[in-house]
């Protein structure tokens, strides 16, 4: 076999790049191999639209998926069409006929990865999924092979670049959340749809199969509490700076004696982490190992060059196992079998609180919340209040001594019903488990 030959399927921002890579660095790619990856056929829905597409002659086209997977001469196919649907289809189908398959699709993935890993290995082909996640970031590399040897501990990632450059908008130029959403949608950082990104559902989907590698156990996103960034203001940077903090969308996973913990929301992180200097849409991943102790991971999250890297990377793997038959294959989420836990639930972790809120300003607001907290065993650690002009909308923030979050909760509840509210209280962890910080 002197080439191995591969079709590609989807041609939106990551399929261009992919495809942009696999042909003009095509010689540093088969400098590598030793033989060549071939580009057979590529499919788009409305491909004969794509007058700028570049794609070298002998490389046929279609709008028709099936003529991809049908193809004789493709022996891996890429999936990056998103979805859940027909990606489905298009994988199980190229599985079924013994085709390997790299796919970006985090979202598919996260659903049902394993049994799709399932189905490939009883068709003794692949699935390679590095761009799914963090797509300019090797960390499936590292999580499957690179630190296969220890045993991790606990994983904190950015994982969501809109949301970051959003928050770090915010902070940087004491901007609205509406207007800085305004510009990262201008600038092609945020969709026209906003809410996978800033209510943090591509981030869960993205720690599900993270959490999957890391710990072997299949969770269900749905599972994993989650909260977006839309309530984030300016004033919280504020106060979370003059607590030596800042706000990130957290992803979270930490293995306790008694089972997972895995959150998706916003949280203040010490402002001497390495994790706080991650900044606009960057991503980034802090594993700690319980023998290799800390290591960090940074890149681009997403783009069309950095996650076709990914694609090509994964291509060049899988093309090396088909070219010398390796009989061998490590799964795409690092364990053979999975477990099937649920996460425990967040309302048991112990950690300090930063509570924001807004109220019309009178006599006695802060000794009634003082008694409420005191009531829920909730001790307070410092009250903070710049100062301010509006009284009828004044904001101050109160810090917790660690605190069960089902504390937390219930004081809420009860806080929610006093009549000097402006809005419902903003409630945020005050992360300390990492480096840096401690
Ligand atoms: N929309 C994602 C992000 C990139 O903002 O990080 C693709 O997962």
């Amino acid at each position: 076999m002197t080439e191995v030959g591969v079709g590609l399927i989807g041609l939106g921002n990551v399929g261009t790049g992919a495809l942009q890579i696999l042909t003009e660095n095509a010689r540093s790619l088969r400098e590598k191999l030793g033989f060549r990856l071939a580009v057979k056929t590529v499919c788009s829905r409305n491909i004969h639209a794509k007058k700028s597409l570049v794609c070298p002659d002998g490389i046929t086209r279609t709008d028709n998926w099936r003529d991809v997977v049908n193809n004789p001469e493709v022996d891996i196919v890429v999936e990056l069409i998103g979805g859940t649907a027909t990606a489905r289809n298009i994988i199980e189908e190229s599985l079924k006929q013994r085709k390997s398959v790299v796919t970006a699709n985090k979202e598919l993935m996260a659903l049902c990865g394993p049994e799709l890993w399932s189905l490939a290995n009883a068709n003794g082909v692949n699935i390679a999924m590095e761009a799914s996640v963090a797509g300019g970031i090797p960390i499936h590399t590292v999580l499957r092979e690179g630190i296969a040897g220890d045993s991790v501990a606990e994983l904190y990632g950015i994982l969501n670049g809109t949301s970051n450059f959003i928050l770090t908008e915010i902070e940087k130029s004491n901007a609205a959340f509406d207007s800085v959403l305004a510009e990262a949608q201008q600038l092609g950082y945020a969709e026209a749809d906003p809410s996978a990104d800033v209510d943090g559902l591509d981030a869960r989907s993205k720690l599900a199969i993270l959490a999957a590698l890391a710990f072997g156990e299949k969770l269900t996103p749905s599972d994993i509490f989650t909260e977006g960034i839309r309530r984030i203001t300016p004033v919280d940077f504020q106060y979370a700076h003059q607590l030596k903090h800042t706000v990130r969308l957290l992803c979270l996973a930490r293995r306790t004696a008694d089972g997972i913990v895995l959150s998706v929301r916003p949280s203040l992180i010490p402002q001497d982490t390495i994790l706080a200097h991650v900044t606009g849409a960057y991503n980034a991943i802090w594993i700690r190992g319980q023998y290799g102790e800390d290591t960090f991971y940074y890149g681009r999250g997403a783009g069309s060059k950095p996650t076709g890297v990914a694609v090509v990377s994964d291509l060049m793997r899988v093309a090396r196992e088909i070219r010398f038959g390796s009989p061998e294959r490590v799964s795409p989420f690092a364990h053979e079998r999975l477990g099937e836990w649920k996460p425990l639930p967040i309302s048991t972790q112990e950690l300090p609180y930063f509570l924001r809120f807004r109220v019309e300003d009178k006599a006695g607001i802060i000794a009634t919340l003082a008694t409420i907290l005191a009531k829920h065993r909730i001790g307070l650690d410092a009250v903070l209040q710049l100062p301010r002009e509006d009284w009828r909308n004044l904001p101050f923030v109160i810090t917790t001594e660690p605190a069960k979050e089902q504390a937390i909760r219930e004081a809420l509840v009860e806080i929610r019903t006093a009549d000097f509210l402006v809005e419902a209280p903003l409630a945020m962890p005050m992360e300390r488990g990492f480096g840096g910080g401690r």
